[in-house]
């Protein structure tokens, strides 16, 4: 190993402590990437083999979301064990070695931490069902006794995030709380030792060599729960502005305080950024530096492909980021939405859920409200203006082949919660989790040798890997040509906390804007095309006649 990771242009030094600030994070789901040994679910190993494949793409780090023992109640965030890998998945070596390999190629590892709750299959909720009302062993959970003269009843009648109730009983009057869903039992984080065994799972992977942490549902650990429940519509009407009973409490702060002592134990202190679904003003104390360091910003991921809209999304969360002293993060896909290529192809979402487009899901993909061709040239344009902002952009694995969602999977095969829980009238995410296309034939598409676990369509053979690495205009090559030439104009953190300035283009539908380094970036959100100014054409989303930018597409320039 040497002490610099990447090419000797983009050398980031291992000790770098300011490496993730404007870092490309790709994001792998780990059941879906992958598959080394025939079982029909992606592995560590699978992984492994792919080093190549992520290094030629150009990235500074992966994210893993969850690789522990589960019984896939919720994908994996249902967690049995937090310092153990899914035996189906590979063993603790297979990890260590996934590091190294990883780390030979110059990408660090970020892996995922699910603190707000167990899986029902933990060691401590079974013997919280074993333990008696009062008992230490329910403490570390959130149980209560169920209202009516026989405790019958929920203790109240909250819904959770997936759809149906959010209490469920346990046979002798009490009920536990679980957010999510029921096979995942909500964590009491006013206990010591729930706090304690955290910091031991941090302190295990960052002891492996793992660079960070992506912190599940970081907002709703700390809960104060009045003895008299209020209803759920009392529960909404309440303000969340940091004394909310669940959500985004200021005290949530004291537990990452605590981490922050663990990850700056470590040379370079270990990162980590928050999934923090708060109001956008809210955002930023979870990127303090005293606390997560960074937060998600998921304001592009909600927004249209809209001139306007990204502006405004833009100024926010730079200047968000230098209140926190941390830096952005831009996010356009990851597993829990309708991927982009897709939704940039529905109708204008005009600020509702990201989860639109439910008609089409809900038709199996045969409604036909979505244009694909315009879907993928939108999520070009938008990824190519997304890799010059300022901050570390978050990928999601096949986003680089242009992926669509996946609308056609059989009710029998689908896996989400969300799907059960809301009997089919939510159609999941299981759409954007389904295996990576690596060849154009075979039983998976090269993702392994059987079945893989969900079902991809015919079409993918069409948007593999090996597809696109033959096709010299596919979305593969233009991520790893915006990835390199970012990697050399970067120059490594020179260009943070260099901001951007907005050039004036005459043309509402166009943005522009460029770096101190007189790196510019245009794109036309519109369809009239538009002459570029002045500079060198490094790079553009969409081919370029006379220097004249065409509709939904980003071009960059050198001054
Ligand atoms: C957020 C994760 O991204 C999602 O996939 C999961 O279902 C919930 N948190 C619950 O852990």
């Amino acid at each position: 190993m040497t002490d610099t990771l990447h090419s000797a242009d983009t050398a980031t030094p291992r000790n770098d402590e300011n490496w993730w600030r404007d870092a490309v994070v790709y994001q792998i789901y780990p059941r879906s990437f992958a598959d080394s040994d025939g079982d029909g679910l992606g592995d560590i190993p699978g992984i492994t083999s792919r080093v190549p494949y992520l290094r030629t793409l150009g990235v500074d780090a992966v994210w893993l979301s969850p690789f522990y023992p589960s019984a896939l109640a919720d994908g994996g965030y249902d967690v049995d064990d937090y310092r153990a890998v899914d035996p189906r998945l590979g063993t603790l070596d297979d990890f260590d070695a996934m590091i190294v390999a990883l780390d030979e190629a110059g990408i660090r590892c970020i892996v995922d931490i699910v603190p707000n709750h167990t899986s029902n299959r933990h060691v401590w909720f079974q013997e919280a069902l074993a333990s008696p009302r009062g008992s230490a062993a329910r403490d570390r959970y959130i149980f209560r006794d169920g209202l009516g003269d026989r405790q019958e009843l929920a203790p109240a009648d909250w819904t959770s995030a997936f759809g149906g109730p959010s209490w469920a009983p346990v046979g002798d009057g009490q009920w536990y709380l679980h957010y999510f869903a029921t096979e995942q039992p909500d964590l009491n984080w006013k206990n010591r030792e729930v706090r304690d065994d955290f910091l031991h799972t941090l302190r295990f992977w960052s002891d492996r060599g793992v660079a960070g942490f992506r912190i599940d549902v970081a907002h709703g650990l700390a809960k104060e729960l009045p003895l008299v429940l209020p209803s759920q519509a009392e529960l909404d009407a309440l303000p969340i502005d940091g004394t909310h009973p669940i959500w985004d409490r200021d005290d949530v702060h004291e537990i990452y305080a605590e981490w922050r002592t663990v990850f700056n134990s470590y040379t370079p202190a270990r990162t980590a950024v928050a999934e923090a679904w708060v109001k956008a003003d809210r955002r930023a104390r979870y990127a303090s530096a005293d606390g997560l360091g960074q937060a998600f910003n998921f304001d592009l991921l909600e927004a249209d492909f809209d001139a306007d809209q990204f502006r405004r999304i833009i100024d926010f969360n730079l200047a968000q980021s230098d209140l926190s002293g941390s830096s952005s993060t831009w996010v356009f896909s990851n597993h829990d939405v309708v991927r982009h290529a897709t939704r940039y192809g529905l109708p204008a979402l005009h600020g509702r859920d990201v989860k639109q487009g439910a008609e089409w899901l809900l038709s199996g993909g045969r409604s036909p409200i979505v244009d694909v061709t315009l879907g993928l040239r939108r999520a070009r344009a938008a990824t190519l203006l997304e890799f010059a902002l300022p901050g570390s952009a978050y990928l999601y694995q096949g986003e680089e082949l242009g992926l669509p969602e996946v609308a056609a999977i059989p009710d029998a095969e689908r896996q989400d919660p969300a799907f059960f829980r809301n009997h089919g009238t939510d159609i999941g995410r299981d759409g954007c989790r389904v295996p990576i296309p690596w060849t154009n034939n075979g039983v998976s598409f090269g993702f392994g040798s059987a079945l893989p676990h969900l079902p991809q369509p015919t079409s993918f053979g069409q948007l593999s890997v090996e597809a696109a690495e033959n096709d010299p205009s596919s979305t593969l090559h233009l991520y790893r040509d915006a990835l390199s030439i970012r990697g050399r104009l970067q120059v490594r953190g020179k260009l943070q906390g260099g901001g951007l300035e907005w050039m004036e283009t005459g043309d509402a539908a166009v943005l522009a804007f460029r770096r101190p380094n007189g790196w510019i970036t245009v794109t036309n959100f519109g369809d009239t095309p538009y002459e570029l100014p002045a500079g060198e054409v490094l790079l553009s989303s969409s081919p370029l006649s006379n220097r004249v930018l065409p509709g939904a597409a980003t071009a960059w320039l050198q001054e």
